[in-house]
């Protein structure tokens, strides 16, 4: 298990305010958790198959604050499994004032393979959940006047080879971050968050589709003319800082060291 990070910047929150991220024990979703924490926020960890490493999670934050984190089970592309989730939710602290709905599935479906199987869960954990839940939980956003952050991809606007129905559902789901911050408001402020390039694929990922060679790295390095990958940290300070910016809704910022600028860093 890795440290927590401890170098960040000033931005806080109010110690009450409590937040749900989506899919959150391991990777981006686990490093949002640490910074909302760190900022005084009570935290829900929600995982479907990653149950050892979201008890652990909690453990861990428990120690820093006793009765600071806690963690939910779900399957979201289950109706039922969705719908008890999101009932259970308000339960936990009483209160929900912000909702990151990070969990995702991502796989190549090139044309000519793509199956209803891949498409169900990939529009299903990218946009279908996202929308569902956020109307589930949207009464207790309300309440607290909260908001909600969407983990989109800068391959919403510009297509990745092979990852059609990835992109057509990540499209979607932009779609539904600027649809749901004009339905919401004035209450509810609804951004979003297009990562570039930060981690590579995960194993669990790369189990099923082919890992990415070091020229295919090195190609995707070429396109960021900030020149190197992004860190969690980078899309965790950026939930934080959305999170707690009251004139910001329906946008959706690019952490990509430039990358959605276009071209290559080489002449
Ligand atoms: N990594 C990047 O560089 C990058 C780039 C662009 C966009 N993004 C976006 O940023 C977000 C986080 O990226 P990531 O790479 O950290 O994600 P990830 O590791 O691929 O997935 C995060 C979690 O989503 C959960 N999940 C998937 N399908 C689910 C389902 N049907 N029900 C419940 N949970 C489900 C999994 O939880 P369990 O492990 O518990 O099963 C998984 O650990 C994603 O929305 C991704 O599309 C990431």
């Amino acid at each position: 298990m890795s440290e927590i990070p401890v170098h960040y910047g000033t931005l806080s929150a109010p110690p009450t305010k409590v937040a749900l991220v989506t899919g959150s024990a391991k990777r981006l979703g686990r490093e949002i958790i640490l910074r909302l924490h760190q900022a005084g926020f009570r935290v829900i960890v929600h995982c479907r198959q990653s149950t050892v490493e979201a008890q652990q999670l909690c453990q861990q934050l428990n120690i820093i604050r006793p009765d600071s984190a806690c963690w939910l089970r779900a399957d979201l592309n289950n109706a039922q499994a969705l719908g008890e989730f999101a009932a259970a939710v308000p339960g936990q602290f009483g209160q929900l004032d912000l909702l990151v709905n990070n969990a995702s599935s991502f796989y190549p479906t090139p044309v000519g393979t793509a199956t209803l199987t891949q498409w169900d869960d990939l529009f299903g954990s990218n946009v279908k959940a996202p929308f569902f839940l956020t109307q589930a939980l949207a009464p207790e956003l309300y309440k607290q006047k909260g908001c909600v952050i969407n983990l989109v991809d800068i391959h919403a606007e510009k297509p990745l080879a092979q990852h059609s129905v990835y992109c057509m559902a990540k499209a979607a789901l932009a779609m539904m971050t600027r649809s749901l911050a004009r339905d919401l408001a004035p209450t509810i402020r609804v951004n979003g968050i297009a990562p570039g390039a930060i981690l590579w694929p995960s194993e669990q990922t790369t189990a099923v589709m082919p890992t990415l060679t070091e020229q295919d790295k090195a190609g995707i390095l070429a396109q960021i003319p900030l020149g190197h990958l992004g860190q969690p940290t980078d899309i965790a300070q950026t939930v934080l800082f959305l999170a707690t910016a009251p004139y910001i809704t329906g946008q959706i910022l690019a952490v990509d060291g430039g990358r959605s600028l276009g071209g290559t860093t080489k002449a």
